[in-house]
């Protein structure tokens, strides 16, 4: 198997003031420093107005910052958003584009998504593609049609391995305390990293990490991680505590 860097990211949504965040870094920070060499990559993604302060905050930690959208062109007048270059420019190393919630708090499509992925990896990020089926669709048999349309349509030309993660994140399992049956993750990600191939070529989707991501904490973690073809977390709840997410860290 291709030895594929397992990838522990934290989405902190619009949760957090300066103190929080900043706290909530430092103490991630200093449980990576104490650790020493770690065989994961740990990210957090800050909301947009936090990301100086966590930037500093994890300095010479080894930690990524990462942002939670960025638009898809480079400048311009796009009042309140915030542009990949800004991101990479504050320090950012990642972007999560296409997560559920701006695909639907803000009606982004898979070719919108596939142009702020693009747009991430031009400034040097890695995109961090999000992709899952809705409870309704699951119930109707779609999941996979469902994952394997949003990978045609949200990654773009030019993704490889290096460019680009995959967030599989079940809709219904998010915020939930819900999840699918380890047998059914895995077949959504051996299917995801099949379509990818379609997409990208079989060597760069063997190589690209496929993040699981909807209520994954402390007590599922393990086996989650464990799955052959999930290659980390995209965690939300359970990344606003650092005990609860260097667990999640701790497990992989
Ligand atoms: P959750 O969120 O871990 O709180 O379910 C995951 C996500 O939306 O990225």
């Amino acid at each position: 198997m291709t030895a594929r860097r397992t990838l522990i990211a934290g989405n902190w949504k619009m949760n957090g003031l300066s103190a929080d965040g900043v706290a909530l870094a430092s103490g991630l920070a200093d449980k990576m420093k104490a650790a020493g060499a770690v065989d994961f990559d740990m990210l957090v993604c800050p909301p947009a107005g936090l990301i100086s302060k966590v930037v500093d905050a994890v300095a010479g930690s080894g930690m990524h910052v990462g942002g939670q959208d960025c638009h898809m062109n480079e400048k311009g007048a796009h009042t309140g958003d915030t542009s990949a270059a800004l991101l990479k420019d504050l320090g950012c190393s990642y972007a999560i584009v296409g997560h559920s919630e701006r695909r639907t708090d803000h009606a982004e499509t898979d070719a919108i998504v596939a142009a702020k992925a693009a747009a991430a990896q031009a400034q040097g990020l890695i995109a961090v593609i999000c992709i899952g089926e809705t409870e309704a669709q699951r119930d109707a048999g779609q999941t996979l049609d469902v994952n394997g349309s949003q990978i045609a349509g949200s990654v773009p030309e030019g993704s490889t391995a290096a460019n680009t993660v995959i967030a599989y994140e079940p809709v219904w399992a998010i915020g939930t305390g819900r999840t699918p049956t380890s047998a059914e993750v895995q077949e959504v990600h051996a299917f995801i990293r099949g379509e990818l191939a379609k997409k990208i070529g079989a060597d760069e989707a063997a190589k690209t990490r496929i993040l699981y991501g909807g209520s994954m904490n402390p007590k599922n973690a393990a086996e989650l991680l464990a799955l052959a073809d999930v290659d980390g977390g995209l965690i939300g709840g359970a990344s606003l505590k650092v005990d609860d997410f260097w667990t999640v860290a701790q497990s992989a």
